[in-house]
């Protein structure tokens, strides 16, 4: 692809999500200190440096508990195999989703079909990467045919969620769709009513979006998950501009 089909490609999915214009704003622009930090980082360390190392150990040990999980019915409905998580231990940006799909029980990897590279433009269009956010569900097994998860499926599965965000510790959670939202913040509200406020889960802020498979079937709603992510984007900078030496 040349370069001018790629600034094409930008262009169209930046008018998918009604962007009409482009910010002249000089913070949008700012490399926060933790992408400095990335460029100059040693080959094979750890985003995130101590902290991310002790994550990433933190990490392993849970994936390790987990095992090769029998603890609901899903093990036995035809699941491939558990679908943990994927990014950067010492992420500040956590994404959690619903559960597995068909494409995620075939890789082993959360969002890598239609609804995952929405997620993942969604990721690039507030100038991130999926290697430095952290992307996990709250429920690690494929449901068949992709039905709901189940009150039982997510009580055994939700503690495994809760200690991943706690071996991260993110500075900003973004909940995509109901499931996760309702999970993460304990309520019955539906993503329309919760989305558009910032919350709190452990020390995290916690934005709620539509989930992007919903956004592939309303695409007139990717106008606001543009201002949910450019939401969760500011609260990053803001977080990284109070924590920067003389602030
Ligand atoms: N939908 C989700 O909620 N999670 C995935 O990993 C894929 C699709």
């Amino acid at each position: 692809m040349d370069v001018r089909e790629q600034l094409t490609g930008h262009l169209t999915w930046l008018a998918e999500l009604g962007i009409d214009g482009v910010s002249r704003d000089p913070a949008w622009r700012r490399v926060p200190a933790d992408d400095a930090a990335t460029a100059s980082r040693p080959a094979g360390a750890v985003p995130g440096g101590g902290r991310g190392e002790a994550a990433a150990g933190a990490l392993a040990s849970i994936r390790a508990d987990l095992g090769d999980c029998t603890r609901c019915k899903l093990h036995r409905l035809g699941r491939r195999q558990i679908v943990f998580g994927v990014g950067s231990p010492g992420a500040r940006l956590m994404f959690i989703g619903e559960a597995p799909g068909r494409d995620e029980d075939v890789q082993g990897i959360p969002f890598v079909g239609r609804a995952g590279q929405l997620l993942t433009k969604m990721i690039e269009a507030i100038g991130m990467t999926r290697d430095e956010v952290y992307i996990a569900n709250v429920i690690k097994c494929r449901p068949p045919e992709n039905r709901n998860p189940e009150p039982d499926e997510v009580a055994s599965c939700e503690p495994f969620l809760f200690r991943q965000v706690e071996a991260i510790g993110p500075v900003v959670i973004v909940a995509l769709g109901t499931f996760a939202a309702q999970t993460l913040l304990e309520t019955q509200d539906t993503i329309s009513r919760l989305r558009g406020r910032v919350y709190h889960y452990g020390g995290a802020q916690l934005v709620p979006t539509f989930h992007p498979a919903y956004l592939l079937r309303s695409p007139e709603r990717k106008r606001d998950a543009w201002e949910d992510l450019k939401l969760a984007k500011s609260l990053l900078d803001q977080a990284a501009a109070a924590a920067a030496p003389g602030s």
